[in-house]
């Protein structure tokens, strides 16, 4: 299955997916990663040799134009999916309607719960002790498409919000790949979404209360 990856930072979950496909986890090939800034994801993938773009958007540009030439750069490497791996601008309806349900998107928190840029920050500040982290199908709204996957994770104590994210990150690495590759495979149908086969995460210890039916 061919992946598109829009990125926007340090590129963890990006490599993380890498490292899944890599290791006949992940039946994806990652055909282009696409940035909106100069970001270490972009270098990380420039350096295993996977063809990247980058498309800024700068303050002041026409977002409705940004978005075009974006869709543009994707939709020339003729995706199956696309995955944001922690892209963090909001994509305009126009970008949505070229890939309708074929856009996943992973997020540090348990949607509908804590949407946005600060999802583990948000998470820490209103004091729950759990959180987690969502793959969701991409609608036209922010965080609000339909989910997908969901995993959960303790919050400390003595947790601070770099502490808690790192550690939802870790979580997402496993998540995110899994969910992929559900797609790959069939296990997850987007176009319900519908989940064919709701054992397919059964082997991440997270989800083994699937399996107790
Ligand atoms: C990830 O934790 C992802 O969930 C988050 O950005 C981080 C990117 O890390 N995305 C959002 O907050 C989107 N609203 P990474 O660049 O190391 O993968």
């Amino acid at each position: 299955m061919r992946v598109v990856a829009l990125v926007s930072g340090q590129g963890s979950n990006l490599v993380a997916l890498l490292e899944a496909i890599d290791g006949g986890r992940c039946a994806a090939e990652v055909v282009l990663v696409a940035a909106d800034r100069p970001a270490r994801a972009i270098e990380l993938a420039a350096g295993r040799g996977i063809a990247t773009a980058t498309v800024p958007l700068r303050k002041g540009d026409d977002r409705a134009a940004w978005n075009h030439r974006l869709a543009d750069a994707v939709a020339a490497a003729r995706p199956e999916l696309v995955v944001l791996a922690g892209f963090m601008r909001v994509l305009a309806p126009s970008f949505v309607r070229r890939f309708p349900r074929r856009i996943v998107n992973v997020h540090p928190a348990l949607l509908p719960s804590f949407p946005g840029a600060n999802g583990a920050a948000d998470a820490l500040a209103a004091g729950v002790r759990i959180t987690g982290c969502t793959v969701h199908l991409v609608d036209e709204g922010v965080d609000t498409g339909p989910i997908l996957a969901q995993a959960a994770v303790p919050v400390s104590q003595a947790d601070d919000v770099m502490r808690l994210h790192k550690r939802i990150q870790r979580t997402e690495h496993r998540l995110l790949p899994a969910v992929v590759h559900a797609v790959a495979t069939g296990a997850l149908d987007l176009d319900g979404p519908t989940w064919r086969d709701e054992g397919a995460l059964s082997d991440m210890p997270l989800y083994a209360p699937l399996l107790v039916r």
